[in-house]
């Protein structure tokens, strides 16, 4: 596939997941908004988009070797693989994250109460959000799809992406709240680690969404 100017981001995404480090890097979003032609994508961000293609190309690369291709491999397997990578690893980091942000509430609150307060209600509403929308996943979406009946799912493919976007926002919320993930110059260890976590939640997050509503929705509408 040849990247041009009027190329999805999110067609890019699933053709070369290896792209996906580089809209992370340049903060293009290629998962809620993944319709959006490459052009608009880096005028969204002040970005020239030949620097963004040469950067993808530079990536590819230096690829180490071949990563599942997911657009072709069989509905079953990606989803598992979305199960019990992503979901799997939420249920696991959720939890985590809301001790260690309730942990430096409590103890640091006072030195940025406002935002401290704001992110935690933001990281609380996220979580609950996205452990029902995974119910919602694996018990009625998933399980249509394996059936064969992913042609029919127009409307949970429509309530999930909606939920997508979102967990989009919650995420610009969380990184603006973080001034981008980086820590006080006093932050202590937790706050650090925090930081770090949430920076990991967002691209795992990116990750995820995009095999969802890139390729794993439109393969199953398509039938
Ligand atoms: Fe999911
Ligand atoms: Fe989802």
């Amino acid at each position: 596939m040849t990247i041009t100017l009027d190329t999805p981001v999110g067609h890019i995404a699933a053709q070369h997941p290896l792209a996906t480090r580089v809209f992370a890097r340049h903060g293009i979003d290629f998962c809620c908004g993944g319709g959006r032609p490459l052009a608009e994508a880096c005028a969204a961000k002040g970005l020239e988009p030949v620097v963004v293609i040469d950067d993808i190309e530079r990536e590819l690369g230096d690829a180490p070797g071949p990563t599942t291709a997911w657009d072709t491999a069989p509905l079953d397997d990606l989803i598992d693989h979305i199960v019990s990578t992503f979901h799997e690893g939420l249920r696991e980091e959720l939890p985590r994250l809301a001790a260690m942000l309730e942990k430096v509430h409590r103890v640091h609150g006072d030195k940025d109460p406002e935002r401290l307060g704001a992110l935690l209600e933001v990281f609380r509403g996220l979580q609950a959000e996205l452990t029902d929308h995974m119910m919602k996943e694996e018990r009625i979406l998933f399980p249509m799809i394996e059936r064969g009946e992913g042609n029919r799912a127009d409307g949970p493919v429509s309530a999930m992406e909606h939920e997508h976007a979102s967990a989009g926002d919650a995420l610009r919320h969380i990184r603006m709240l973080t001034d981008d993930y980086t820590p006080r110059d006093d932050a202590c260890n937790t706050w650090r680690a925090l930081w770090a976590g949430l920076e990991q939640l967002e691209l795992d997050l990116h990750q995820h969404i995009h095999l969802e509503n890139n390729i794993l929705f439109p393969r199953a509408l398509a039938g």
